[in-house]
């Protein structure tokens, strides 16, 4: 079948769509009573009246059906020098007695987990022995750093956490048992139960009566006979919260249930990846995003697939032609990154010499997203590569691709700059502000009719108002994406901006909200505002600008060189915050909004339309003089 007759026939009986899938891809303790409950939830539930266990699908069951000998895992660690193969059985054999860990340790179903580690092979076995056991897992990013942790652990109300001694980046070893005490310490919720992975690179010391030896613990529970059992948990029960950035420094609790999250993963697999059963994928991003949750660990081994996970860098580990080593040694097949790793390797290798040096022919083609593909960078890997090049839209919220080119069922043209046509289960329209339809070709407010498939967030963790506010509000009876941009006369959507705070730094999704927030807390700043400015290798790199408060004598430099430690320190390194400039004034309009989308455009250096209410246009010509003295024009 076409895409279009597919889409057709997704648009002609939505439920009836997923209900066929459902039945084939999902293996229910009971299936399912209905398959969409519109009465259900804020918009509606997915699958209400099954039960199942995604631990069973994405492991038991493949070692059930003779599969126990095929590679699930292969972790590959340049920064440390190991590569090692978990076979499905191995992997079985893994999560159970890790669940039991968390049982005896008073872990139960719908208690939640944070989970706060490197990119190892413990950190899938983490997320599914927290499927096993019906716990609801929170993954944090390891760039994030204590203050954002122990929001987390909060918000969540975390139980448990797992952890390893430390992860490391090139040139440094983080300590991750001191980020994480600081964040028990500062939290009002007290962990009961912490799990720590020892690393060889740098062992921590643990907490009496708190921390627990994962290594030891395991070897307890295999010397007791200690197995956790799959537990049967409803379709429409969390099976993950993953914080994301929103407007403000408290995170969104996106959460992610069951029965859907699977169903449409699965589906993916075939359809929109093009992979099957046996071959080996590797989403190239971090467990602590969504890229990874859904990539690195859920949907490949749902499929039956082997999944890389890679500890290193596109670059620098050791060079360049680090991802061409991964594909060549591991018979990759598909390849999931960010546009930014590409442009980090093209940058190191333009000719894309190293490509010599390995053997690709396994790879059959790469998928990019987080952030716009820019046409150059795509360009660049269609030649080196050889294979299609797909840019696919997806968000947090949903879990999987809004958009794309579905491989597995249609090898549609791809136009660069545009993330494909919208996938079954996605009636994607573009409103104007005032929610009318716009016509083709036109940028507008882009939207997802509600319902949402399976796997979209049904709420915000303990946040449903929140849910409702931040997305569903401004139009009623759709999602609002946040993105702004174009559904050309193909069918094509071409996304091209966020329409609120939110920065896009090396793939990574920021809040410049949030680093406003760390930088009022100064006791010399009176008032600040952080925009994302252009940047060739991340796409855009937050950059702040301060007014002092009147009588405040310290130097500039040295107030600016210390908003930077702050938001390190309350964020941490992943918000990417280097270069913070003192201005006299904030332009503004006469309702006192900061024109922050001027301030952006005078530091891309594109030209901009004097914005009609503003308060002091003097103002802007003060910006650009602050920026110009930096050298930071451009
Ligand atoms: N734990 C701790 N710190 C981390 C971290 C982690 N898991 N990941 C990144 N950091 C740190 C980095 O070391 C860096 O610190 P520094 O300021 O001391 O140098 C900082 O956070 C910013 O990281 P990043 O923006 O990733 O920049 P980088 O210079 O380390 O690497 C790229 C640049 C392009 C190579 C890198 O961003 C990359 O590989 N991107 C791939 C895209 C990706 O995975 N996207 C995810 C969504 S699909
Ligand atoms: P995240 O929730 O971290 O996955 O970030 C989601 C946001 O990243 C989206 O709302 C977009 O702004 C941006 N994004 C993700 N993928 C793409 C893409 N393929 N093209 C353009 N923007 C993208």
């Amino acid at each position: 079948m076409s895409y279009r007759d597919t889409y057709a026939a997704w648009a002609e009986d939505p439920t009836g769509f997923w209900e066929a899938h459902a039945t084939g891809l999902v293996d229910w303790i009971t299936p399912p009573a209905t398959t969409f409950n519109p009465e259900a939830g804020v918009y509606g539930r997915w699958f209400e009246g099954g039960t199942c266990n995604t631990c069973w699908n994405a492991v038991d069951r493949h070692v059930e059906a003779g599969h126990g000998d095929r590679a699930a895992i292969i972790y590959d660690s340049p920064v440390t020098d190991t590569k090692r193969t978990i076979t499905y059985a191995e992997l079985l054999d893994e999560v159970a007695t890790l669940g039991a860990v968390l049982q005896d340790r008073g872990v139960g179903q719908g208690d939640r987990v944070i989970i706060y580690m490197p990119m190892v092979a413990e950190a899938v076995i983490a997320m599914l022995a927290c499927a096993r056991i019906g716990a609801v897992h929170s993954v944090v990013f390891g760039g994030f750093a204590a203050p954002e942790l122990a929001t987390r652990i909060d918000d969540a109300g975390a139980k448990a956490v797992i952890t390893a001694s430390c992860g490391i980046e090139p040139g440094r070893v983080i300590d991750y048992m001191s980020l994480l005490s600081e964040a028990i310490d500062i939290a009002s919720v007290k962990p009961d139960t912490c799990i720590v992975l020892q690393r060889d690179v740098q062992p921590c010391s643990l907490t009496d009566g708190r921390d627990v030896n994962w290594a030891d613990a395991m070897a307890d529970a295999r010397a007791n006979g200690r197995r956790a059992d799959c537990v049967e948990v409803a379709a429409t029960d969390p099976a993950y919260i993953l914080y994301t950035s929103g407007t403000t420094g408290q995170p969104k609790g996106v959460v992610r249930d069951t029965g859907g999250h699977m169903v449409a993963l699965a589906w993916t697999m075939e359809n929109l990846y093009g992979v099957k059963p046996g071959e080996v994928f590797w989403a190239a991003s971090d467990v602590g995003w969504v890229v990874g949750h859904s990539y690195i660990c859920y949907a490949p081994l749902l499929h039956g697939c082997t999944t890389v996970v890679y500890e290193g860098k596109p670059i620098g580990t050791p060079d360049a032609g680090a991802f061409w080593r991964v594909i060549s040694e591991h018979d990759v097949s598909v390849l999931f990154t960010a546009p930014t790793a590409f442009r980090a390797i093209r940058g190191q290798d333009p000719e894309g010499a190293l490509l010599a040096n390995y053997n690709l022919s396994s790879l059959r083609t790469l998928f990019l997203a987080g952030e716009r593909s820019d046409p150059a960078t795509l360009a660049w890997a269609e030649a080196q590569l050889g294979v299609p090049v797909i840019d696919h839209w997806w968000q947090t919220e949903t879990g999987w691709a809004i958009s794309g080119i579905p491989m597995g069922i249609e090898k549609l043209p791809v136009k660069h700059g545009s993330p494909g046509v919208p996938m079954p289960g996605y009636d994607v329209q573009v409103l104007d502000d005032g929610g009318h339809p716009v016509p083709n070709g036109t940028l507008g407010n882009i939207v997802v009719k509600l319902p949402l498939p399976p796997s979209c967030l049904p709420t915000l963790w303990n946040a449903e108002d929140r849910f409702r506010a931040s997305y569903l509000d401004e139009f009623p009876g759709f999602y609002a994406t946040s993105d702004a941009g174009i559904l050309d006369d193909d069918g094509y959507l071409h996304i091209m901006a966020r329409t609120d705070d939110i920065i896009n730094v090396a793939g990574h999704r920021l809040s410049t909200g949030a680093m406003e927030e760390v930088l009022a807390h100064h006791a010399a700043v009176a008032e600040c505002a952080v925009i994302g400015k252009a940047d060739e290798l991340k796409g855009q790199l937050p950059l702040g600008f301060f007014v002092l408060k009147s009588g405040v004598t310290q130097d500039e430099d040295a107030i600016a060189a210390e908003l930077v430690k702050l938001v390190r320190h309350d964020i941490g390194a992943v918000a990417a915050f280097k270069t913070a400039v003192a201005v006299k004034r904030l332009p503004k309009t006469r309702s006192g909004k900061v024109l922050r989308g001027t301030m952006q455009k005078i530091a891309d250096a594109q030209a901009y339309k004097m914005p009609a209410a503003i308060d002091d246009p003097a103002i802007l010509d003060e910006i650009t003089e602050a920026l110009g003295a930096k050298g930071l024009i451009g």
